[in-house]
């Protein structure tokens, strides 16, 4: 057997260009739970773009394709600078973040805020990279890098795989200076093993539009800042879910040093919270957000030193075991480990899971080793 097998080997090995890299990177797994079925760019011919420009031509195009990253992507100083008027709301010390004054919001929603005559900012970051229909995006071991924007997917796009990749340094000392990843309008969307660090606003947003199945799994979301809304290292903007009509499994995410928003759940949001971690937190902070309108299940999660899992809780929460009839199995206890309190008992919630619930592991505390870019 172990013969044949090097006998195939050499056959490709000598149909390939003698200086071709034989290792290409395809999408490893698949989507588990909403997203399940998500096939992306599928079996198009791979390309790999070598400039800004390429990757921008790709992404937006309406070919089915998969795009390799072997490279990062500097967007920082491609649509060069704008200036505008900001504000101070959350104090006006080094470490606070400082409010770009976009659509009044300083004027209309922080009046009493000291303001800021001048802020100088890169104009890529404030809106992410259009993103087509029928794609998929995967970085080769670590060097997949998209600095200075983001990726949007809006519009009704469907069909996107993201993997293996790291959204990085948009405009991160400024409020609405962008976005990491937007999906607005869409269905079949998966990102995973994607990291994201140093975002302006949100790190992931789902925004008000009907983003339909969404699954987020193995990713690393990391608020790791010099500069923030409580003026501390810790990011508040982590992922916000407002569609209007989201179902959405996050799994096996690496959630760390951030103080809110990990996440913020409303909208009409039908959430599968499995086998995530959260760790480093800020201790004047808090993990979950859940308005009304969230139906959320979380199981197999762990808290580590997470003093606020859940700050407000107006939405739906189950956090029992007790899933065999809707399931088809028991759900898994989440483990907190000197944290506060996380409990629901909205049992009403699990018949929104019953056919696309992924599995849940019982033990989530290998995630922060195996979350994020280069890790598959
Ligand atoms: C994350 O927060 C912890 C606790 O405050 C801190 O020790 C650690 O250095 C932070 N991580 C990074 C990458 O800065």
């Amino acid at each position: 057997m172990q013969r044949f097998v090097i006998a195939l080997l050499g056959a490709s090995a000598a149909l390939a260009a003698p200086t071709a890299s034989i290792k290409r990177a395809t999408v490893s797994g698949s989507a588990e739970g909403f997203a399940a079925g998500v096939t992306g760019g599928g079996d198009a011919t791979a390309v790999t773009p070598t400039s800004t420009d390429e990757l921008v031509s790709y992404l937006g195009d309406s070919e089915p394709r998969v795009i390799i990253l072997n490279q990062e992507f500097d967007f920082t100083d491609s649509e060069g600078t704008t200036t505008s008027a900001g504000c101070s709301p959350w104090g006006t010390g080094s470490q606070c973040q400082i409010a770009i004054n976009q659509n009044d919001w300083c004027t209309n929603y922080e009046p009493d805020a000291p303001t800021v005559s001048s802020i100088t900012y890169n104009k890529a970051g404030v809106e992410g990279i259009t993103v087509a229909s029928d794609k998929t995006i995967i970085g080769e071991g670590s060097k997949g890098v998209i600095k200075g924007k983001g990726l949007r997917m809006a519009n009704g796009v469907s069909n996107i795989i993201i993997q293996n990749i790291h959204v990085t340094e948009i405009n991160p000392e400024y409020v609405w200076g962008g976005d990491g990843i937007t999906i607005d309008g869409a269905d079949m969307i998966w990102i995973d093993h994607v990291k994201t660090s140093l975002i302006g606003r949100q790190h992931i947003v789902l925004g008000t539009e009907s983003s339909g199945k969404v699954t987020i799994s193995n990713s690393e979301i990391d608020g790791t800042t010099s500069w923030s809304a409580q003026c501390n290292a810790y990011h508040y903007w982590s992922v916000l879910f407002l569609g209007s009509d989201d179902q959405v499994t996050f799994k096996g995410n690496y959630i760390h040093n951030t103080s809110g928003r990990g996440p913020k759940v409303g909208g009409k949001t039908v959430l599968h919270a499995v086998n995530n971690y959260w760790g480093n937190i800020d201790p004047t902070g808090h993990a979950f957000e859940i308005d009304s309108g969230a139906y959320i299940l979380a199981e197999g999660n762990t808290f580590d030193s997470v003093k606020t899992p859940v700050s407000t809780l107006e939405g739906k929460l189950y956090t029992g075991t007790d899933c065999s009839s809707a399931l088809g199995r028991a759900c898994v206890e989440n483990t907190l480990t000197g944290s506060g309190d996380f409990s629901g008992t909205a049992s009403d919630v699990l018949s929104s899971f019953s056919s696309k619930a992924a599995a849940a592991d019982k033990d989530a505390s290998g995630v922060p080793s195996s979350a994020g870019i280069g890790k598959i």
